[in-house]
């Protein structure tokens, strides 16, 4: 996508020992890139969240396990670097599928081959993301001008940020909202602030801004108010996990969202790419693992100072203890569809395997 009229990827290869990434936790103040050369670099860069976003962190630890092999291919290296970048962020469903696919290519290897293997191995899986990012777009601008067909203009509801800043490129719950604007559907975005991080103010606004995507930025709280007044034809998110049910973890807040949609009758669509399912889960309650986070992030916020200077002030009464749930589940009954790189479905094990035919043999650990 376009950052001031110029095409950017969140990761890309620097040369022979590092990648580049965009330093998410200065946007959308700054325009960094940051070079990771190490394994150290890659852990770190997940853990402070200069990366996000499930498909991207999937692939950013992909890079880190190559980045790993260079220093140390053996097995006990290899089996380090694993654990460590899995222990990085813990609800992302695509950090431990990308693991797991990099390591099964590198189990049958020689050490000496290790390091060129991972590095084929996560550049393709940067490019497959893209692809499979786009055709997400594809289904989902579907659904929205059908909406626009019925409504006009089809306002859209988001929580934190699944645009491109969350994937290689495009991304899974912005992409249809690029590709139905490519199109030419008419529509407009309310864009969930998102504490406490911010990534809806910070991330998503900036990414559909650099667009020339319309769209307003609104409190957390203030969704149920305008579904309740009819102004959501359509609310739009991204997932860091999906159970093979349909249960979907995302953003704490989206259950929320989901509850208020399902209260005004309006349409609660989850667009992620199937890295992001998990099928070795079928209830997302109880069994996916929820990240917490440090207090400061909910007792503090971040941003620019009038002289630009970037600064964290403290908004909390001092010595308040904070609780910091990053993520938190919707059932799949509140859930209308899910849109996937392989077309749309119902939230539900039946529709989801019918598109992913080869997954029918698997059964859930606890089934
Ligand atoms: O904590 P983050 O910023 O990594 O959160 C992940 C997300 O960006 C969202 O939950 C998103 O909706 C799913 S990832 C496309």
């Amino acid at each position: 996508m376009l950052i001031d009229g110029r095409p950017m990827r969140t990761i890309w290869e620097a040369g022979d020992c590092s990648v580049n990434i965009l330093d998410q936790a200065v946007l959308p103040h700054r325009i960094r890139v940051v070079t990771l050369a190490c394994l150290d670099d890659v852990v770190t860069a997940i853990a402070e969240m200069r990366v996000r976003g499930a498909p991207l962190i999937g692939v950013t630890a992909a890079w880190g396990l190559a980045l790993a092999m260079g220093a140390d291919p053996s097995d006990s290296g290899l089996a380090t670097a694993r654990s460590r970048l899995a222990a990085s962020r813990p609800t992302a469903a695509n950090l431990t599928w990308a693991l797991d696919r990099v390591a099964r290519v590198l189990a049958s290897l020689a050490p000496r081959e290790r390091r060129a293997a991972a590095r084929k191995e996560a550049a393709a899986m940067a490019e497959e993301d893209v692809a499979a990012c786009r055709r997400i777009g594809e289904h989902g601008a579907h659904l929205i001008a059908q909406i626009a067909a019925r409504k006009g203009c089809v306002n859209i509801l988001t929580h934190c940020n699944a645009g491109w800043l969350a994937t290689v490129d495009w991304g899974t719950a912005l992409a249809p909202i690029y590709v139905a604007r490519e199109r030419g559907v008419d529509l407009h975005v309310w864009v969930d602030e998102t504490r406490p991080r911010n990534q809806g103010a910070a991330l998503t606004a900036f990414e559909l801004g650099h667009a020339g995507v319309p769209h307003t930025i609104i409190v957390d709280n203030a969704g149920g108010h305008l579904m309740q007044h009819g102004r959501v034809d359509l609310v739009l998110v991204g997932a860091d996990r999906i159970t093979s049910t349909g249960d979907t973890a995302n953003k704490i807040g989206t259950y929320l969202k989901a509850l208020a949609a399902a209260d005004s009758g309006i349409p609660f669509h989850v667009a992620a790419p199937s890295s992001t399912i998990d099928w070795t889960m079928s209830d997302g309650v109880t069994e996916i693992p929820i990240e917490e986070r440090e207090e400061a992030e909910v007792t503090h916020s971040e941003g620019i100072l009038a002289d630009g200077r970037l600064a964290r002030i403290r908004v909390s009464a001092l010595g308040s203890p904070a609780a910091n749930y990053a993520f938190d589940v919707t059932p799949a009954r509140l859930i209308t569809g899910l849109i996937t790189e392989r077309g749309t479905c119902a939230a539900t094990p039946t529709a989801i395997k019918s598109l992913f035919p080869e997954r029918s043999g698997q059964t859930p650990s606890n089934a």
